[in-house]
């Protein structure tokens, strides 16, 4: 199941609320933490765990559950639009390792929606990725794509376990190119939206989730 689509009514109610043009920047960036925290409880349902017998101060066993992948978490932040979201699943996964990658799109004006953008990376700082990591990309807007696959590939070369999308608008477009290329990933969103307009933006989409973050 490549594409996980959380169309559950507390996601889309704050998702509405970050899509309409009048929230505020706080209310925003809030809203991003709020789907962030979410979004790895739900991530949490895919990883990989075992059955446990524990013992309780009543002095009785009874069986439980140990999430193993909790300790073998990397979660990889696309600076900087992602950075709330990640605030939100560290809520959920407080022992992930942290990788950072500083990519902007160069600003295009065009006649046509773009198939690609020119994708500028000046920074990254990616912890050892091992064959047992999970590696969770955050970046809440997957409009062409091309951060992401270019994210996806140079994570791709360490062999972790899994790789795992979280964004919160991906492009039809985007979501076509990334599970086209790379059947398995699994890409977590909020919301496939039907456009991108000429300048690459998503359509209808928030605007733009950086500014809008970080005023
Ligand atoms: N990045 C954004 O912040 N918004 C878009 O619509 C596309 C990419």
């Amino acid at each position: 199941m490549p594409l996980v689509l959380l169309e559950e009514p507390l996601f889309l109610h704050i998702l509405t609320q970050l899509r309409d043009e009048r929230t505020d920047q706080v209310m925003f960036r809030k809203g991003m933490v709020r789907l962030g925290r979410l979004m790895g409880y739900k991530i949490a349902n895919y990883l990989d765990f075992d059955y446990v017998t524990v013992r309780t101060p009543l002095g009785v066993t009874t069986r439980g559950v140990v999430i193993r992948d909790l300790d073998n978490i990397v979660i990889i932040n696309v600076l900087r639009a992602a950075t709330p979201l990640v605030e939100g699943l560290l809520k959920a996964f407080p022992a992930a390792r942290q990788g950072i990658i500083a990519a902007s799109r160069k600003e295009i004006e065009a006649p046509e929606p773009p198939k690609e953008m020119e994708i500028i990376i000046s920074y990254e700082k990616i912890p050892r990725i091992t064959e047992n990591d999970v590696v969770i990309v955050a970046d809440p807007m997957i409009a062409t794509a091309s951060t992401m696959l270019k994210v996806i590939e140079k994570v791709s070369k360490s062999s972790p376990k899994r790789m795992i999308i979280a964004s919160v608008i991906a492009s039809k477009y985007g979501v076509r190119r990334i599970l086209e290329r790379h059947p398995n990933v699994m890409l977590f969103t909020v919301s496939v939206d039907p456009e991108l307009n000429s300048k690459g933006y998503i359509i209808p989409g928030l605007g733009d989730a950086g500014d809008r973050s970080f005023g």
